[in-house]
């Protein structure tokens, strides 16, 4: 499976200004993304990121830009991307900026997991 992530197209008005490198989603970058999420977020997201999980929503629906914003700030970005709606107002989140190389990883898993409704 050969996809681009275009972090470049995030644009100049995201207001943290992330330039993400493009990344190819090959398996051993779901493998890490997958090992990562599982270390790191199940906490309060749920195993299966379909779902809910004790503390924190499901996050197949959060583009690239907003699981950059959570992981690398813990709050969502002030200028939201088009069509997205938090599925929280809570802010209990608290980032984990060391992950900052391998967020396009984690989120290519999640959208590898990711149920059609
Ligand atoms: C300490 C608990 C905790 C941990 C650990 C955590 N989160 Fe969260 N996360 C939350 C909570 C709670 C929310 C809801 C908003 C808030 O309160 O910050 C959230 C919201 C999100 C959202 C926004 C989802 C949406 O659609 O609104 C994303 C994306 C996200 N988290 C990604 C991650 C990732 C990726 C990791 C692991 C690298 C992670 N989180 C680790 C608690 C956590």
């Amino acid at each position: 499976m050969k996809v681009y992530l275009l972090g470049a197209l995030l644009g100049p008005l995201f207001i943290t200004q992330v330039s993400l490198a493009q990344i190819k989603v090959d398996q051993a970058t779901l493998d890490k993304g997958k090992r990562l999420y599982l270390s790191n977020c199940i906490q309060c997201h749920n195993k299966d990121p379909n779902l809910k999980g004790s503390l924190g929503p499901e996050l197949v629906d959060a583009p690239l830009e907003i699981v950059y914003a959570k992981v690398m700030t813990g709050v969502y970005p002030a200028k939201l991307p088009a069509g997205f709606v938090p599925k929280r107002s809570s802010k209990v989140m608290r980032k984990i900026p060391k992950l900052e190389k391998d967020i396009p990883a984690i989120h290519a898993w999640i959208q590898s997991v990711k149920k059609k409704k």
